[in-house]
């Protein structure tokens, strides 16, 4: 698949007097404090006090989030070129100023500024801001630049040439950039509709995003799927005339005696809920089924940009849940690529099945670690909504870890319970496990169960992105359609665990 995944937008740090330089648009940040940045200052005193009258007027607001846009100001540059429009943006009080915060400011402004054609666009926030969060707001910029418009003859979204960060520092703007980039190429790719995106061009744009960064990328079609034992990820893909496919990156960071983490995404690319078929409502927007794979293709990505010091081995499960003569049926017995062997009461409960062989695949890889993220159940949006992501676990240590990356990025997380009791749920008359509950209630944890029985003694964290991962409507800081949510929690969690 050759999409243009990344839209070309260069981002760079400068310096110097940003009122005397041309730009279609300078963003300039006011802050809640009532003292101006020195850019702010500057201007209000070459327009003799016009912003500290707009701001006391109300007519420019510091809240933050609150964008005022006008033409230039005159006499604001000391040479003849200055920017075209100038954009105020309040950026609340500025010590409350957080990772998760920034990211969203900026990509509320870009979101604004895209609306039409710009070449060049400068933010001057005018805040010392750690090279953490410079990191977030280039990153949020990226993100806003992007939607899920992909397809509109006449382009919504127009994004600009380039960025110019006003005394951000280069290697902030590099780590932003290499995390927006991502994030937006994950994006993408949930966004694709079904038809374009099916397993085999999910594995062909892995291996070209693969390539472009310095991944070894392999991918097993169905003939080594099925030498491989991977019985489950056939039998959901069976129905399908695109096959199953597992793509497995990896990045060797650290020595290759280091055991890695592994990172694993259901790559479902359409569900339909095969025989078990959904209503319409509920079919709409299953083109987002594969995004745990594509945040882990995301993630991925970053890491092998930043070179990061760990091993990492991101396994990717394709398949597409279809309905055929061929489908998998109510009452299959399936004998998983470990052996557990997996009673089918409901084709629709698909995520699981396709995860009990990639689960078993990365933990022949020795990990120290097993993530993975799936859009895996309704119930989990019904218990915790569509904006939080559930997390399961068999290691407490491990989840805490990855709680606390996620505060950090501002990706709301909440912890379900692991009771044995749980697992009594899944306990079949004819195999070892069946693939729905006895019951609807406890959905989320009794599909954890099922995932817990195919990754041994490692310590694993389970993401149920299934609510987050997609959006319904738009936001002032992101469109609907694709989020990309837990890659920068990822990112993230490896960068500390990479650095202990
Ligand atoms: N892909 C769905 C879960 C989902 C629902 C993701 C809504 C995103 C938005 C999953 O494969 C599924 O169908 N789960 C079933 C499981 C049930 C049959 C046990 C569900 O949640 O209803
Ligand atoms: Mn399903
Ligand atoms: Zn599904």
């Amino acid at each position: 698949m050759n999409l243009p995944l990344i839209p070309p937008v260069k981002n760079e740090s400068l310096n110097g007097d940003v009122l005397s330089m041309a730009c279609d648009c300078l963003v300039v940040g006011i802050g809640e404090s009532g003292n101006l940045s020195p850019i702010a200052s500057l201007i209000d005193e070459r327009t003799s006090g016009w912003l500290t009258n707009a701001i006391a007027s109300g007519a420019a607001k510091t809240k933050r989030g609150e964008l005022l846009t006008l033409p230039t100001l005159p006499g604001i540059g000391q040479t003849g070129s200055c920017a075209a429009v100038l954009m105020f943006v309040g950026t609340g009080d500025l010590a409350q100023l957080d990772r998760g915060k920034a990211f969203d400011l900026a990509s509320t402004v870009m979101r604004r500024l895209v609306d039409s054609p710009r070449n060049h666009i400068v933010f001057s926030l005018g805040t010392p801001c750690s090279p953490e969060v410079q990191e977030a707001f280039v990153a949020g910029a990226i993100a806003g630049c992007a939607g899920q418009s992909n397809y509109f003859s006449d382009p919504a979204i127009h994004p600009p040439a380039s960025i110019g960060w006003h005394d951000f520092s280069p290697s902030a703007v590099a780590l932003g950039t290499m995390i927006g980039d991502s994030i937006n190429v994950t994006r993408r790719l949930v966004n694709e509709p079904p038809n374009v995106l099916y397993p085999e061009s999910f594995a062909d744009a892995a291996a070209a995003v693969g390539n472009e960064v310095g991944l070894s990328v392999e991918i097993w079609d169905e003939t080594r799927l099925d030498a491989e034992g991977c019985r489950a990820i056939l039998a959901v893909g069976a129905a399908s005339i695109r096959p199953p496919r597992l793509v497995i990156l990896r990045h060797y960071g650290a020595p290759s005696t280091q055991a890695p983490v592994a990172l694993v995404g259901k790559g479902v690319t359409f569900d339909s809920g095969g025989l078990s078929i959904k209503p319409t409502d509920g079919m709409t927007d299953m083109k987002c089924d594969m995004a745990g794979a594509a945040t882990v293709l995301g993630a991925m990505r970053t890491i092998a940009l930043m070179k990061l010091p760990i091993n990492v081995v991101g396994l990717c499960g394709l398949a597409e849940n279809m309905i055929s003569g061929a489908s998998y049926k109510l009452g299959d017995v399936i004998e998983s690529r470990q052996g557990t062997t997996i009673e089918i009461l409901n084709t629709d409960a698909e995520g699981r099945v396709v995860l009990a062989d990639v689960l078993d695949v990365a933990v022949q890889n020795k990990p120290s670690a097993i993530v993975d993220l799936a859009t895996l159940t309704g119930a989990c949006m019904v218990g915790l909504g569509r904006d939080v992501v559930g997390l399961m676990t068999n290691s407490e240590s491990l989840c805490s870890e990855i709680i606390a990356a996620a505060k950090q990025e501002s990706e709301p997380v909440w912890q379900l319970p692991m009771f044995e009791m749980y697992g009594e749920h899944i306990k079949s008359k004819v195999a070892d496990i069946k693939n729905t509950g006895d019951a609807r209630w406890g959905g989320a944890i009794t599909a954890a169960k099922f995932l817990e029985r195919f990754v041994d003694d490692v310590p694993w964290v389970h993401m149920d992105i299934a609510g987050p991962a997609f959006a319904e409507s738009p936001k002032p800081h992101r469109d609907a359609g694709a989020t990309g949510v837990m890659l920068r929690t990822l990112v993230s969690w490896l960068k500390i665990r990479a650095a202990s």
